[in-house]
């Protein structure tokens, strides 16, 4: 497996690929990984000639108050789980290399990123639709993969890929999770045992809205307060949000439609957790 820290390097050898007829598949991670990038790993794998993974904890799309600075790192153990799940290349810049001095270029998508985790993290979404711009125009893949659990982003992402006309495919995969429930994320390592154990209550929260669902109900308000009775039995979660929305618009929907989006935003102590489900109710 080969190690790329420098950008104009991965783009030479990714042009190189390209002129050779093999496909590159992407996965853009921040690192510190878990069963849920090696699901998108192993897909990359079974769907493309050779794998890129990159590991880039990306500065802009953080926060000023957020957690940038703590957010975990371990590139040795990355390294070592990226080659073993069949990665060739690791793309691990700087953040002078992506932002070297002078560097003044964003992407921004509209609409689709005033909701959910766009309205309470502002500026988030760009910073994620910028590096992804510039990771896709340095590592060329023909298809990029993405986690359902960030489906927000996956969403957007596949609306600027679009938009831009850059000529890729975007994979979003299935949420990998704990054996409580509780979805993979490297946030979690924040977490102690008992808030590990809390946040299982999420996932309970979007499991009662789907029973609920089966056995009928349609207003969201309805479901949404039973999701919230829930989850404030375990008095450590502070929800950030609860939203029942369509799956392609965002928009929030006060009655069900043919498919639903549930998703939630919540803090545990200073952890951000974010989880979701789609539901079909044709
Ligand atoms: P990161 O949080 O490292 O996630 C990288 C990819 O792994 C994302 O597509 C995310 O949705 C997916 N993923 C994370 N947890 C998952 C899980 N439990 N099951 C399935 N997939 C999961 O998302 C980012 O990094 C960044 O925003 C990035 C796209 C790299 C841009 O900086």
């Amino acid at each position: 497996m080969k190690v790329v820290k420098n950008s104009k390097e991965m783009l030479r050898i990714s042009s190189r690929i390209k002129e050779s007829g093999k496909t590159i598949g992407f996965v853009p991670t921040m690192g510190y990984l878990h069963e849920g990038h090696i699901s998108l790993i192993r897909r990359a794998r079974r769907d493309n000639d050779l794998v890129v993974v990159s590991i880039f904890v990306n500065p802009i799309q953080f926060g000023p108050n957020e957690d940038y600075k703590k957010y975990p790192r371990n590139l040795r153990q990355d390294r070592k789980i990226a080659r073993d799940k069949g990665c060739d290349i690791i793309f691990c810049p700087d953040a002078k290399q992506i932002y070297p001095k002078g560097y003044a270029t964003r992407v921004k998508v509209s609409g689709l990123t005033s909701y959910m985790c766009g309205a309470s993290r502002p500026g988030h979404f760009e910073g994620v639709t910028t590096v992804c711009a510039k990771l896709f125009n340095i590592v060329r893949p023909d298809i990029a993969y993405f986690g359902q659990k960030d489906y927000q982003q996956a969403v957007v992402i596949t609306r600027m890929v679009k938009d831009l006309n850059m000529g890729l495919k975007i994979k979003t995969m299935p949420i990998v999770r704990e054996r409580g429930g509780l979805a993979m994320s490297s946030r979690n390592e924040y977490l102690s045992p008992q808030q590990r154990r809390d946040a299982a209550a999420l996932y309970e929260s979007l499991k009662e809205a789907k029973k609920l669902i089966r056995s009928g109900c349609r207003e969201s308000a309805g479901i949404k307060a039973a999701m919230r009775r829930m989850i404030s039995k375990k008095p450590g979660i502070h929800i950030d949000y609860i939203t029942i929305a369509d799956p392609e618009t965002l928009r929030s929907q006060n009655r069900l439609g043919a498919k639903s989006l549930i998703a939630l935003a919540a803090r545990i102590g200073r952890t951000r957790l974010i989880d979701n489900v789609l539901v079909d109710c044709e």
